[in-house]
């Protein structure tokens, strides 16, 4: 174990850091800010703890960040989160997985720390812009909430995105089926409902935001649809803009 953490160590003196995915500045920041009471090799020292020990090596991530970032009340280990952007926490916190001899931080990447990788920024882009992706769905807890949230959805659908987003209503997610009210005036209205009883209904609205009752007996009917409330847009676009926004959707 030690001998393992000694020879990642060597490794990024060697290569210097920038090979090692997501470190970044993590060990330059290391080396100046924590050093002193963690040892160079995070071995610990007389003012701090070892963070090599089992005890680090079992925070989760996020309890990681949080450490770094607000520090513990009463100890020595002050809160960082306001002397370092949100990416060198990310960086000093990869370089402590490294010590530890993991390859970094799982949530480097959904986190929200920017892919760099351009067919990636390019899908976002267009998820946020003309795609209009972004009005119906969140990911990293931003974005509409008609459609579900699409954190980590290649993961759960595997194959089945391609067929998610060429053909909407081939299958439709649990909870996402939809209505259709026809109220007595001609309108119609089509949502996702939730509530459904004998006397009345509630339909999301489309912005997402409100839930309206409907009276079953004051209105002229109401139906189930087959058809998902997704519009068949991924079809339309051309087979880059269906790249860029693939390759979008599987860095969540
Ligand atoms: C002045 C000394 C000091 C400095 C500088 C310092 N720490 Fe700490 N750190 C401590 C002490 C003491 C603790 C133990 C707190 C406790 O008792 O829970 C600690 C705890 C931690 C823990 C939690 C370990 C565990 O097992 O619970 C992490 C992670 C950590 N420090 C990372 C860092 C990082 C990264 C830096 C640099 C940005 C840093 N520390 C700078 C003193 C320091
Ligand atoms: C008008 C709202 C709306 C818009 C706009 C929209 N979607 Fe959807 N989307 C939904 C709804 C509702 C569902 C769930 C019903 C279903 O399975 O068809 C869904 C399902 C999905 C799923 C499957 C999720 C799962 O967990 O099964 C993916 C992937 C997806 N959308 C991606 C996109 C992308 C990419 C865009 C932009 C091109 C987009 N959506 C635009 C409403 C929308």
């Amino acid at each position: 174990m030690k001998l393992r953490n000694i020879l990642w160590v060597i490794a990024i003196g060697l290569f210097a850091s920038p090979t090692i995915a997501g470190v970044g500045e993590g060990k330059e920041l290391y080396d100046a800010y924590c050093q002193v009471c963690h040892g160079g090799l995070g071995e610990g020292q007389t003012m701090g703890k070892p963070l090599i020990d089992s005890v680090t090596n079992r925070l989760s991530d996020d309890e990681l960040l949080d450490v770094i970032n607000n520090g513990r009340n009463g100890t020595g280990m002050a809160a960082w989160g306001g002397s370092f952007s949100e990416t060198e926490i990310l960086d000093i916190a990869t370089y402590v997985r490294v010590l530890q001899g993991k390859p970094g931080l799982d949530l480097a990447d959904d986190t929200g720390g920017p892919s760099d990788d351009p067919l990636v920024i390019a899908g976002e882009r267009l998820f946020n812009g003309v795609a209009g992706c972004v009005t119906c769905h969140s990911y990293n807890d931003q974005g509409g909430s008609v459609g579900p949230a699409l954190d980590s959805v290649a993961d759960r659908l595997g194959y089945g995105l391609e067929l998610a987003l060429f053909n909407p209503s081939a299958t439709i997610l649990a909870g996402y089926e939809v209505k259709v009210v026809e109220q007595q005036d001609g309108t119609i209205v089509r949502g996702r409902y939730r509530n459904d009883s004998e006397l009345a209904v509630q339909i999301q609205s489309e912005d997402g935001t409100r839930w309206v009752t409907y009276f079953k007996d004051r209105v002229k009917s109401i139906e189930d649809s087959d058809e998902s409330l997704m519009p068949e847009t991924y079809a339309t676009l051309g087979a880059v803009e269906q790249e860029q926004l693939m390759a979008f959707l599987r860095s969540l």
